[in-house]
């Protein structure tokens, strides 16, 4: 609400002043073509026939998966191609070619092409960066017309799902002649003296661009999030002091606001708004991580950037969907893996206090796909690395940079080059050849190359630690001979995390990246305590009829290990300052053990459909000081079968079970190494009961029922935004009990729109766009856009009916 007052005022004072800036969302109204012809450019060119579609879009998710796409199943086995994007629209008024006019892209998947009435205005191949035209000098009074060509065409040229299109906000903005320039303020906030913490400053940096032959005064005032003015200050850079500013954390994610505003001639010509917030860390070599004085871990988690079943299309309510999971689990850091993400990422975590680790690149000048980044980096990576720095650097949520991730140039010689995207991935994560490290004392050109995209970042941001996702642990990695890395960071390798204290002495350490287990909601691989390795080496092939994995946390990728064993270590090493988990959601692409059929990736705590694994259990009953009891798996199984039961739990000293009354024993975790519980049992039809105490009474209790015939199909909001529902839809028996084998498919009906379908499989060749999905072990989404109703049905079964 406060916010919403704070954001009236600038409008206001927008509009007192005519001539300030206007922005505008520029979504609305595109046409669209998945085809191409230098013509499509055209001022004059008849588009009256290509679709009509709102951005963001994807053209890939509306397609087929199918195994002779060229992104492969590690790209996900959708389309690519070559896609236009036209969108018409007027100038009007007798002053409208006095203003200057700005067309932002927030992110175009891939080599897109920008025109304005026929001319070229510029054209950006890396598909993740943010940027702006000023396109004043190409438009007109009356009809205009923007075009866009997007080049998504050679594959496969991503290790994960890039999705095509204009898939991020498009944005259009009007000036007057001086306005602040794009990304144009720096703000700075610093403790005056860091052992009280009571006065700060907030220094700002004002970037002006554009020509006057008349007086321009730039002055900066600080508000709270209530809109209580704080200070202000004058001058392109000034300083306001603050006392006792409210501090950011992710538990207390306090923001405050600096309006810039530019004068001239005693008049305001325009106000910019540039969010910020007090927080101080710092990094240690012997104790990890510290925020605001506090010494604690980073609980964080890389997330790729798609939607699942909406695939890379922006969607605020998706996006909130998943930090809000990820919050309640815990996590209070994520890493946008392995590329800049969209800014509506940067502003929630702002606001909902969650650490970002800002990545860069997933290549430099080697290749680890066919057709990747790599072809463009010589000419492209300072232009890249820059506008990601000058975009994010004000974002209070980011705490470091990461220049990259397992780049080749980490070893002397290391070719991906002839393999398949599978392969790659496997050889990547594992084959690297340790002959090919820096000798002693050597400054290879791989290490100055480091360097050199350390020194971009520092020329605009001295503020944040660098760091990069490193997989190869040996101090003579090429990363980390010169410097470039001020925090080491490791992917996986938690068994070389002992010696990092000789092998890196006094340099502060994180895992980067880690984990990397394997699981498919619903499917549970016994015996419980055999770790099962996919595959058992990386060079060997795994293969399982099921194409699934277990959810029992018992199995991993070859070069990674369980949750269990890498919390354990971070947990229990001071030094360690915290992990980011691979991954948070599974995401569509990399089906590491499996190739296609499987198209989506098993290392996600949640699956690809929104719904948490067993383990996202063990993470909260750690990281939470929420009480919890989860017992898994279902009980349905055959008569007589042997059985192993698990159980996560906290805020309790036992839990016993019990089969239909009968106590299976009690158990307790024996010390702060041990994350679960279990019980082997028989299997009986009836009900197994957890029953957890304290002190000796009863503090909490679960009971799962065996589930008789389906019988009606029950629906629950998942979660409900401001325009996006996510309805999950349950095959259940007469009483509610989900019953764990079922598979109906379901059909959706809604007077509101459909906008994606899923279940969680990795496996599932159903399209994402569609009105009916399969329930994969009890269990369906759908995905639907509006209000209204929505219905689902499913032969033999009563249907059921909510409102949105
Ligand atoms: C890492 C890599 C990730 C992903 C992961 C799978 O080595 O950085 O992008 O491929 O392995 O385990």
């Amino acid at each position: 609400m406060h916010n919403r007052i704070f954001f009236l005022t600038v409008m206001l004072m927008a509009a007192i002043y005519s001539q300030a800036r206007e922005r505008q969302n520029f979504d609305a109204g595109w046409r669209f073509i998945l085809a191409d012809s230098a013509q499509m450019a055209g001022q004059s060119y008849q588009d009256g026939h290509w679709r009509m579609l709102n951005l963001p879009h994807d053209w890939a998710i509306e397609g087929d998966f199918l195994a002779s796409n060229p992104s492969g199943a590690g790209g996900g086995a959708l389309p690519g191609g070559i896609g236009w994007y036209r969108k018409t629209f007027t100038l009007s008024g007798d002053d409208a070619l006095q203003s200057r006019y700005f067309i932002e892209f927030d992110g175009v998947y891939m080599n897109s092409t920008v025109y304005v009435n026929g001319q070229e205005v510029g054209h950006r191949p890396y598909g993740y960066s943010s940027f702006e035209y000023e396109i004043t000098q190409f438009l007109k009074k009356g009809s205009n017309v923007i075009a866009v060509r997007v080049d998504n065409s050679d594959q496969p040229n991503s290790r994960w799902y890039s999705g095509c299109g204009i898939y991020r906000h498009v944005w259009f903005t009007k000036t007057g002649k001086v306005r602040v320039a794009h990304w144009g303020t720096h703000v700075k906030t610093l403790p005056v003296a860091v052992a009280d913490r009571k006065w700060w400053t907030v220094a700002a940096y004002v970037t002006l661009d554009g020509v006057t032959n008349e007086k321009v005064q730039v002055v900066n005032t600080l508000y709270d999030a209530t809109g209580k003015k704080i200070g202000s200050a004058k001058g392109l850079s000034s300083t306001i002091r603050v006392p006792e500013p409210q501090l950011w954390s992710p538990a207390d994610p306090h923001t405050y606001k600096l309006l810039t505003e530019v004068v001239v001639n005693g008049k305001a010509v325009d106000a910019y708004e540039t969010l910020t917030a007090f927080r101080d860390f710092r990094f240690d070599a012997q104790t990890g991580f510290w925020l605001n004085g506090k010494n604690m871990k980073l609980n964080g988690v890389c997330e790729h950037h798609d939607f699942g079943c909406l695939g890379a299309v922006v969607n605020e309510d998706a996006m909130h969907r998943k930090l809000t999971k990820l919050k309640a689990m815990g996590v209070n850091a994520v890493r946008s893996s392995h590329n800049p993400p969209a800014p509506e990422l940067l502003n929630m975590c702002d606001t909902m206090g969650l650490i970002f680790m800002d990545e860069s690149f997933d290549m430099w000048r080697r290749r680890k796909t066919q057709n990747d980044y790599a072809r463009f980096f010589d000419e492209w990576h300072e232009r890249d690395l820059t506008d990601l720095v000058l975009r994010d650097r004000n974002h209070p949520c980011i705490l470091m940079w990461s220049i990259g991730n397992e780049v080749l140039e980490q070893w002397s010689s290391a070719e991906a080059d002839t393999l398949t995207l599978e392969q790659a991935n496997l050889i990547l994560n594992a084959g690297h050849d340790a002959s090919t490290l820096a000798k002693d004392g050597e400054i290879s050109v791989n290490t100055l190359l480091a360097d050199h995209l350390a020194e971009i970042v520092r020329r605009y941001d001295t503020t944040r630690p660098i760091t990069a996702g490193c997989n190869e642990p040996s101090p003579n990695n090429h990363l980390f001979k010169g410097k470039a890395i001020d925090v080491i960071g490791f992917n996986y390798h938690h068994e070389w995390v002992k010696d990092v204290p000789q092998n890196f002495p006094g340099r502060p350490f994180i895992m980067t990246e880690s984990v990397s287990a394997l699981q498919t909601t619903g499917f549970y691989m016994m015996p419980s305590d055999s770790i099962y390795k996919a595959p058992k080496e990386w060079w060997l092939p795994y293969t399982d009829p099921t194409m699934m994995c277990s959810a029992y946390d018992n199995m991993h990728a070859s070069w990674s290990s369980t949750h269990e064993e890498t919390w354990d270590v971070v947990k229990h090493t001071p030094y360690v300052g915290g992990q980011f988990i691979w991954t948070g959601f599974d995401y569509i692409g990399e089906p590491t053990p499996y190739s296609f059929p499987a198209r989506s990736s098993y290392f996600g705590i949640i699956d690809l459909a929104g719904q948490p694994k067993d383990v996202y259990y063990m993470y909260q009953s750690e990281w939470t000081d929420q009480p919890v009891l989860h017992l898994f798996p279902h009980w349905n199984w055959l008569e007589g079968q042997e059985i192993d039961m698990w159980c996560y739990y906290n805020h309790a000293d036992e839990v016993e079970l019990f089969v239909n009354g009968k106590s299976q024993g009690v158990r307790r975790k024996m010390d702060s190494h041990q994350y679960h519980v279990m019980w082997r049992v028989r299997y009986e039809p009836g009900e197994v009961k957890a029953v957890a105490r304290k002190d000796g009474k009863v503090v909490r209790e679960q009971v799962i029922r065996t589930a008789g015939q389906p019988d009606h199909i029950q629906l629950s909001i998942d979660y409900q935004g401001k325009t996006t529902t996510f309805v999950k839809a349950e095959v259940v028996d007469k009483d509610g009990n989900r019953c764990p084998w079922a598979e109906n498919q379901v059909f959706f009906e809604t007077d509101a729109e459909i906008i994606g379908v899923d279940n969680g499989c990795q496996t599932s060749m159903e399209r994402f766009k569609d009105t009916k999905r399969k329930a994969f072990f009890g269990r369906c989404f759908a995905v639907v856009n509006g209000h209204g109703t929505l219905t689902a049905k499913a032969i033999g079964l009563k249907s059921n009916t909510i409102k949105l």
